[in-house]
């Protein structure tokens, strides 16, 4: 969502603070602004539109000054506009204030400040943040609580909000100072040599340090050049514990492609061996995990499994359900977690609970994790992102090890959620009913998925020229059974985000049940037809779409015959075990709508309204 960084220390804060807010656009873009504290005032530029922008109107004031704070904003309270970005100022001007969150009772607070003659300019729950801190420092610096009225007016405030935040403050009479809060919206601070960066994603702070804090929901940090110092809600204190982050900004820079998402595409078998890398026994006839927290005769004990997720993520859920049932004879649920949260669904005592977050940091995500935990059950994460809230809230878990995805659309991460539910489907097989050979096998077919997915990569020119044929299109099926419905799902978001045409995804023999109806020239089924007993099956679907003119893009295996004239457009893939099929079938759908976005012109890695990491609700 939003992004948030701020600088002390004793460089000029301003390009700090803007470099880092283009390493944070990928999480929400649609305004952009900076605060510096110069002399007795705040200066605040800020602007409606790309961090660009914000550059550009940079450069025309002059910020000179060693502390600010930078905000990339992505709009929940009041539209996109120059007022309502980020920073807020208080009415008095001396306060300025970066959020990531949402205030839920801003209204009432609102009212209560507006009877207190402090006065708003724009619709943002922020701003109203931001004044009851200015309303908390009168009182406080009146000489009540007066020893740091900065950190407590700051602290006071908070305690009356309702809602999420990662918020990072400045106040004129403390120039060289910066209070930073977090609850439930991600917040890091980046420990450097006589300067600190506070951000709301590493990668906004990996240019300048490794060193890192990791704050907890409910802490405030207060940083100063000397030093910084934490302490809770409640006033106590607390002991930083520093981490070292282990990726440099390099990894996630372009290395000559257009965008990152087509470098993501790219990447995957890369990314795909570093996800395995260790994790087999070493007999090969099984998966192994390092943080699980739990031992096999624990694991024995499950009965069930329930997997719970947002968007792509969500799908490599349905994939995992898929596996396990298949191989470990399981039953296993995949929900939405915005759902799960809300359902209080009846749930087996002996269930395990999975969570799948690439960020990390999905407030719906971490909600079912949290209620989840509330209940007493046990719960496991995938993640991609080292100390992430979620990664930290777990009881155990698994890294995805598959370096920062910047593009807004998943690629690398979704075939490694994929990746990861497969290993764990085998893991919880062999401690069932599938034997030695099968179990080398299956860990034989894994170990072959990166050089699949090269293969699979190989059609890029094939599968560019298709996307220039359909790209003007404006409806799409795709159709997909079994473990390959859910990438069906994935083709039609991964197309919908990135090049607005409107796509469905449906198991291809439901679409006789409703969507057959959208079926005619102007809309192209993409039908996933891999090798298999159901290959007659989907035939007949891809036939009843041709029988009423529906053009049809094909997914086969390598020498599959279809029969003659049926598809208008044959896209191979590798013949591969059913463990790894979900991944390589993902490849050709991912460079489909890649190209197709590219095709018409859109911004891939920044598509609208989207944003990395969703952390509101
Ligand atoms: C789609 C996409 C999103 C995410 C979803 C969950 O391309 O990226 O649907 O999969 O927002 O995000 P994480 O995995 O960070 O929890």
């Amino acid at each position: 969502m939003c992004g948030i960084v701020g600088y002390v220390g004793g460089r000029n804060a301003a390009s700090i603070i803007l470099e880092g807010l283009k390493r944070l656009e990928y999480r929400g873009y649609d305004s952009a602004g900076i605060a510096m504290i110069q002399g007795s005032a705040i200066t605040v530029v800020k602007k409606a539109g790309r961090v660009e922008e914000l550059i550009k109107a940079a450069s025309k004031v002059s910020l000179a000054g060693t502390v600010g704070i930078g905000h990339t904003r992505w709009a929940t309270h009041g539209g996109v506009s120059d007022i309502n970005a980020h920073p807020h100022l208080s009415s008095d001007g001396k306060f300025a204030l970066i959020h990531n969150g949402v205030i839920e009772n801003y209204s009432q607070i609102k009212a209560f400040l507006l009877g207190k003659g402090f006065t708003f300019r724009s619709e943002t729950d922020t701003e109203v943040l931001c004044n009851l801190i200015a309303y908390h420092y009168g009182k406080e610096s009146a000489g009540r609580n007066g020893q740091e009225p900065f950190l407590e007016s700051v602290r006071k405030a908070l305690r009356h909000v309702e809602g999420t935040y990662g918020i990072a403050v400045l106040c004129v009479d403390f120039p060289g100072e910066i209070v930073a809060a977090r609850k439930a919206s991600p917040l890091i601070l980046g420990v450097g040599d006589g300067e600190f960066i506070v951000a709301s994603d590493a990668s906004a702070i990996v240019s300048q340090t490794r060193n890192v804090v990791y704050l907890k929901d409910g802490e405030l940090v207060h940083i100063s050049a000397k030093g910084f110092a934490i302490s809770t809600l409640g006033q106590l204190d607390v002991s930083p514990v520093v981490d070292r982050i282990d990726w440099s900004v390099e990894v996630a820079s372009m290395d000559g492609y257009a965008h990152f998402m087509e470098k993501e595409i790219f990447e995957q078998p890369q990314a795909l061996e570093n996800t395995m890398r260790g994790r087999f026994s070493e007999d090969s006839s099984t998966a192994l995990f390092g943080g699980l927290n739990m031992t096999p005769a624990e694991f024995r004990q499950i009965d069930r499994f329930l997997f719970c997720a947002c968007g792509s993520a969500w799908h490599a859920c349905l994939v995992a359900e898929h596996l396990f049932e298949r191989f470990a004879r399981v039953p296993v649920e995949a929900d939405y977690a915005s759902e799960f949260r809300y359902r209080n669904a009846p749930l087996d005592p002996q269930t395990l609970f999975f969570v799948i977050s690439q960020s990390g940091e999905t407030i719906d995500t971490l909600a079912a994790l949290r209620e989840a935990k509330r209940k007493g059950f046990r719960v496991l994460a995938i993640s991609n992102v080292v100390g992430s809230s979620i990664a930290r809230e777990a009881d155990g878990g698994i890294y995805q090890h598959v370096g920062p995805e910047v593009g807004v659309a998943s690629t690398k991460a979704f075939t490694s959620q994929l990746l990861l539910a497969s290993m764990m489907a085998l893991y919880v097989a062999r401690m069932r009913d599938m034997s030695f050979n099968d179990g080398a096998d299956y860990v034989g077919a894994l170990k072959s998925a990166p050089d699949l997915v090269r293969r699979a990569l190989a059609q890029a020119p094939h599968i560019r020229a298709v996307a220039k044929r359909y790209a003007q299109h404006s409806d799409f099926l795709f159709l997909g059974r079994l473990s390959l419905f859910p990438i069906a799902l994935e083709g039609a978001l991964k197309l919908k985000e990135i090049s607005y045409i409107h796509a469905e995804g449906y198991p291809a023999a439901e679409m006789k049940h409703g969507p057959i109806a959208l079926v005619g020239e102007g809309c192209p089924s993409v039908f996933f037809a891999p090798r298999g007993e159901i290959f007659n099956k989907i035939v007949s679907s891809m036939q009843e779409i041709k029988a009423r003119k529906g053009p049809v893009i094909a997914i086969a295996t390598e020498g599959c015959e279809l029969p003659a004239g049926l598809a208008d457009e044959l896209i191979t893939i590798p013949d591969c075990h059913e463990a790894v099929l979900p991944i390589i079938a993902t490849i050709p759908v991912q460079l489909l709508s890649y190209y197709i976005a590219v095709e018409r012109g859109c911004d891939v890695d920044k598509p609208r309204n989207l944003a990395k990491s969703v952390t509101v609700e």
